[in-house]
């Protein structure tokens, strides 16, 4: 026995076999439909999987060319020069901490020529901006990797997070890419060639309650980084904007890579490997934007199928939730040590 049995004499029905253009028109919405998720499901594969992505030789390696790296004392920042480094970049790094950098520095053994600049891009000072500048006049800038960031310290609602927490992640993930980025440009422009990468976060992609200062700065991030692309391609200067889901970091608190976490030596030569390639962000309707380490480009894939943000940002809500309550834990045990 059928579990649905039409009523061919239902007024609905009678209509749409009177007017067969109509039947037409909903088989060639849902053809349209069907080939959409099929070349875009096929784009996100090839380029993730298959596609090389533009050569480092582009932006000047092997020929005295040098890559500038902010937040370079440790985890992505740090992987970022001395990767770039051994693909034949000269490095100038910078953060906060001289030995750190210093660190960084001595892992090169490539030969490159290193420049190291202490800066703390939180104060938004002029005279240090100034000294940047100064630092990186004269040099042939092929690649600028705006890297350094702050996120919350833990997730917090933002009724209660600090000013001074506000105020810094503001400065240094948003001004200080701007200010950087104003210092490097004009060079790239004049010389004809340039890679610019600012490094993004899923928070960007995916409003994140209890983050949500952090959460906006990386949303403008994309947004920059899609129109300065627009504005910088025309002067034969890439523009990439990438998206990163959970990396092993001091800022991520995770020390144990897994599939989905890599480490970030294997997670740099991802983005190295794929530049211009939009991975898993391709179809997205973000231009710029690249979500290049495999198992990232799968869960940015699969987000856009799924399409339901306000269920991403209900289970976001809850694993910060459950975040906050185990670091405040972990804060009381090691107060109660000291
Ligand atoms: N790890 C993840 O899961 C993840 C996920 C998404 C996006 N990201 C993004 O990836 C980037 C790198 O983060 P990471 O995971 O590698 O974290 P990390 O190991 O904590 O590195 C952060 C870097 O930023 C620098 N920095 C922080 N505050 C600074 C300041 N006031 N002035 C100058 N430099 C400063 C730090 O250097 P000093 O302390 O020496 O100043 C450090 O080199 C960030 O933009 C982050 O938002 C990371």
């Amino acid at each position: 026995m059928p579990l649905v049995v039409l009523d061919r004499s239902l007024p609905l029905f009678t209509w749409v076999v009177d007017h067969p253009w109509f039947s037409t028109f909903l088989l060639t919405l849902g053809a349209f439909t069907f080939a959409r998720f099929a070349i875009k499901t096929a784009v996100v594969f090839a380029q993730t999987f298959v596609l090389p992505g533009i050569s480092l030789k582009k932006f000047g390696a092997k020929n005295g060319a040098w890559a500038v790296v902010t937040g370079a004392s440790s985890g992505i920042g740090r992987e970022f020069a001395i990767q770039l480094a051994k693909a034949g970049f000269n490095v100038v790094v910078a953060a906060r901490s001289a030995n750190a950098l210093n660190e960084t520095v001595a892992e090169i053994t490539s030969g490159a020529q290193t420049k190291i600049v202490t800066i703390d891009l939180s104060k938004d000072d002029d005279a240090a901006y100034n000294a940047f500048a100064a630092a990186c006049e004269g040099l042939d800038i092929g690649v600028l990797v705006n890297n350094a960031g702050k996120s919350h310290e833990m997730p917090t609602d933002f009724a209660e997070t600090t000013k001074e927490e506000m105020e810094d992640i503001l400065a240094i993930n948003t001004k200080a890419v701007l200010r950087i980025t104003a210092i490097v440009a004009p060079g790239m422009i004049q010389r004809k060639r340039g890679l610019i990468l600012n490094i993004g976060s899923f928070a960007g992609a995916i409003p994140s309650p209890m983050l949500a200062t952090y959460s906006a700065s990386k949303a403008f991030l994309s947004t920059f980084s899609s129109a300065l692309g627009a504005e910088l391609t025309p002067h034969g200067i890439t523009v990439e904007h990438v998206n990163t889901y959970f990396v092993v970091s001091n800022m991520s608190k995770i020390r144990r890579a897994t599939a989905l976490i890599p480490t970030p030596g294997a997670f740099v030569r991802a983005v190295l490997a794929k530049i211009g390639c939009a991975c898993g962000a391709a179809g997205t309707g973000r231009p710029g934007t690249s979500t290049p380490f495999w198992s990232h480009a799968l869960v940015d894939w699969g987000m856009n199928v799924v399409g339901w943000t306000g269920g991403f940002v209900g289970y976001t809500h809850g694993l910060h939730r459950s975040i906050r309550k185990r670091a405040l834990k972990k804060k009381e045990r090691e107060a109660k040590k000291q």
